[in-house]
């Protein structure tokens, strides 16, 4: 299956999405519910990729690439998470978060990268996922939605016990505020430093909090213990007019660098865009849209193939740019334009 068949097939059964040749946040725009942002801001993100070119320098040995990355002593393929969604029904009118997660779930143990899955509502629980990943073997993080603590304590209780790569709660999920309407259960809400070191004090897995948007935040989020940060504006959904996470991951490279593991997502589609991530120092990226019209244009295989292209893309950019392993790739590689 090629990667254009997958998208080719993805157009029968998706829904409130037009399977666009990239997915650039245009076509489903401001749409919530559905798999838009607010204010179109998921555009806002991928655009701010395309303002970073790439720097091609071939004076280098001429020896093969290699992509692969090591993350709290585990090695992968390449330096790729997938995202979570919570619940596919943004997607479709039958609820196929159970096969989506599965099949991700799958195609990441075969790939060799990092499947996190969303914190949904049933029949897409948490315990589900994890039945998932212990039958194919994949690195997953969990990443669990900003209910009060009580809550987040007894799914992570259910973690433990587990194969779980790591935790993860998303803060910004704080502004789901169409959740707080809907739902007759105490919402989502946000965070203290205080409350997160609770949380990370409840488990020995890595712990990796989801939705920094500021060098401020990241400082805090270390301060709690996160051994790793996603930045993200959760693919902009949660606040129209935020600033695109590429624009950010600058400052927040300068602020924590070093003190914890630092992954981006947010409109990045190719391995060129991988790339850039980490010559900005991130340590990995996070892909999330994508992999849903993948899943849905080919099940676990669609997703495979989505996966080979961006390895394929990111060891050409790597090749093209001097670098043969991820730790050559600096911010002297690549380049903002005016
Ligand atoms: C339909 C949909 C549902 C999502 N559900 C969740 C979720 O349950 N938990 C979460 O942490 N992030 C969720 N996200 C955010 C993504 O995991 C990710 O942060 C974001 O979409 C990355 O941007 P990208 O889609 O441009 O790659 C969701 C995103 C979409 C589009």
């Amino acid at each position: 299956m090629t990667y254009q068949e997958v998208l080719q097939n993805a157009k029968a059964t998706i829904k409130n999405c037009k399977v666009c040749p990239e997915c650039n946040g245009l076509a489903c725009g401001a749409t919530m519910p559905g798999p838009g942002s607010k204010g179109g801001n998921a555009h806002e993100n991928w655009k701010a990729w395309r303002r970073i070119k790439l720097n091609i320098d071939t004076f280098a040995p001429n020896t093969p690439v290699d992509t692969s990355f090591s993350l709290f002593g585990r090695d992968f393929n390449l330096p790729l998470l997938t995202g979570p969604i919570g619940t596919m029904l943004q997607y479709s009118d039958t609820d196929v978060t159970v096969a989506f997660n599965d099949g991700v779930i799958q195609a990441a143990a075969e790939t060799g990268i990092i499947d996190c899955f969303g914190d949904g509502l049933a029949p897409a629980t948490v315990p589900g996922a994890l039945a998932s990943m212990e039958k194919h073997g994949a690195a997953v993080i969990p990443v669990l939605n900003p209910l009060p603590n009580a809550h987040i304590l007894s799914l992570m209780e259910q973690i433990e016990p587990t194969s779980a790569f790591a935790v993860a709660v998303v803060v910004d999920s704080a502004g789901l505020g169409h959740w707080k309407r809907i739902s007759s259960d105490e919402g989502p809400g946000s965070k203290t430093v205080e409350d997160l070191k609770q949380l990370k004090a409840a488990t020995a897995k890595p712990f990796v909090v989801k939705g920094i948007m500021t060098a401020k935040a990241a400082l805090q989020a270390v301060e709690a213990g996160a051994d790793a940060i996603i930045v993200s504006n959760h693919g902009g959904r949660v606040l129209a007019d935020a600033p695109a996470t590429a624009d950010v991951l600058p400052e927040v490279v300068a602020a924590v660098r070093g003190k914890t593991k630092i992954i981006v997502d947010g409109g990045i589609r190719s391995g060129g865009d991988i790339f850039k991530a980490l010559a900005i120092g991130a340590d990995a990226a996070l892909i999330c849209r994508p992999f849903a019209t993948a899943w849905f244009g080919g099940g676990s295989e669609g997703v495979r193939v989505y996966v080979e292209k961006l390895q394929a893309e990111l060891a050409e950019a790597m090749y093209m740019c001097g670098a043969r392993r991820l730790s050559d790739i600096g911010p002297e590689m690549i380049r903002y334009q005016k």
